[in-house]
């Protein structure tokens, strides 16, 4: 019998797990909601699966059915407030990106883990995909000496058309979110491969003509940020938000002093390669670089799932998780980490590069100081609220 029994709120996102959870006999659905249900199952999969438009007649019908975990994939910027509500019903929380939007949320967040004990997941997905896993196995190793600078770049542009499709509603979080607040999917691999965490942050944007043809329904308007990161090891990572700029979808890079390796860019399909100086290079080598094929155990599995095999282990990391106890790497602790890193990154941005400490949100000191800090540059359904700019001041 299966011994974790989901609900899933958000099912545009939310169906990309709802297949792969499907497939698990450890994972039982118990209940799904999205106030849009209407128009979107046609899943025959989910026919005899009960459906909600609200979150608390979802929350009450699962805990009275054994409900013991929920799956996050409602609004980006209003995620903390639904896992707290969450865990303080005795749920387990496994949320998409980002887990805070604003300082006061990241703190809140964590203090409602610590009170509850109940258990955390941030569920970016990138970092398990099948070359950054290869990324990752290589660094781990050791081989690249010690690490001295790493790279993430995430580019997700789209036409008028896909990004309208996208962006529903004037005041949709698409629309209002500044560059640097979607950097889990380049800063998340970038943690994951190097085993480190943001110190410190700069960050600068750039403006888009093309963007600001359409900023009567967008009102983020820059074509991208990239943010300078002091990590938790002393290295230094560019790591974008996420760009709309004319290059690759993405890329990662990690150098150290004897060995660097990168994947995505011009490197061919899905390979990794790693690089060596002629004096650093392994004795036998003929040449100071090679290419590798990443393969995985469970690459079959993995290929028919989204994301470059990063959404099937999202779901084998909350098995993992649940059933045996494996803690994931990003806990609430690296969850509210990267959150905060996008947040102060956008300040910067505004304020010419300025360099902010990123807190260390497991500091009960270095909470205080952000404890009310609640500036978003999210409006609320009405239009209410933003305290903070969507893009940078521009002049036509
Ligand atoms: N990791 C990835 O690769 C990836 C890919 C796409 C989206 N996402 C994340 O998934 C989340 C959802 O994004 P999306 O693309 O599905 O678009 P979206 O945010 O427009 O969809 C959210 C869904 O949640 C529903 N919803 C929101 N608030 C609700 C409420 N209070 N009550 C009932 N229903 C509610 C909406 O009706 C909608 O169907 C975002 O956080 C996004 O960042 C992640």
């Amino acid at each position: 019998m299966a011994s974790i029994k989901m609900g899933v709120f958000g099912v545009w996102r939310g169906n990309s797990y709802i297949g792969l959870m499907l497939d698990e006999p450890e994972i039982d659905l118990v209940a799904i909601c999205d106030k849009n249900i209407d128009s979107m199952c046609d899943d025959k999969r989910l026919e005899s699966i009960p459906k909600f438009k609200d979150f608390d007649e979802f929350l009450t019908h699962g805990k009275e059915n054994g409900m013991n975990a929920v799956f996050l994939a409602n609004y980006f910027h209003q995620h903390a407030p639904f896992a707290i509500k969450a865990m303080n019903e005795g749920l387990d929380v496994f949320s998409e990106c980002t887990a805070a939007s604003t300082l006061k949320e990241c703190v809140e967040l964590v203090e409602a883990v610590e009170k509850t004990g109940r258990r955390y997941m941030l569920c970016e997905n990138y970092p398990f995909q099948n070359a950054t896993l290869k990324l990752e196995e290589i660094t781990q190793s050791g081989a690249l000496g010690s690490l001295l600078y790493a790279e993430g770049e995430y580019n997700h542009s789209d036409s008028t058309e896909g990004l309208k499709r996208l962006t529903p509603g004037k005041y949709h979080w698409r629309a209002w979110m500044p560059r640097t607040y979607y950097l889990t999917h380049s800063l998340g691999p970038v943690m994951y491969i190097t085993k480190t965490e943001v110190r410190y942050v700069c960050a600068r944007a750039a403006h888009s003509d093309l963007l600001y043809e359409i900023k009567d329904f967008r009102r983020n308007y820059d074509g991208s940020a990239h943010l300078l990161c002091e990590m938790s090891n002393g290295m230094t990572a560019r790591i974008t938000g996420c760009t709309a700029m004319a290059s690759d979808y993405g890329r990662y890079r990690v150098c150290g002093d004897i060995s660097g390796v990168e994947s995505g860019g011009y490197i061919p399909g899905g390979k990794v390669r790693q690089f060596w100086f002629e004096h650093t290079k392994p004795e036998g080598r003929k040449k100071n670089t090679a290419l590798y094929k990443p393969v995985s155990k469970d690459d079959k599995k993995a290929k028919n799932a989204g994301h470059g095999g990063g959404d099937y282990r999202v779901v084998q990391n909350i098995i993992d998780y649940l059933i045996c106890g494996k803690e994931p790497f990003f806990d609430v602790y690296r969850a509210v980490n990267m959150s905060a890193t996008a947040i102060l990154g956008w300040r910067s941005c505004l304020n010419h590069g300025e360099n902010f400490k990123v807190p260390d949100f497991r500091n009960k000191e270095e909470r205080e100081a952000v404890r009310d800090d609640s500036l978003t540059p999210f409006p609320d359904e009405n239009g209410n609220g933003a305290t903070l700019l969507a893009a940078l001041p521009f002049e036509e």
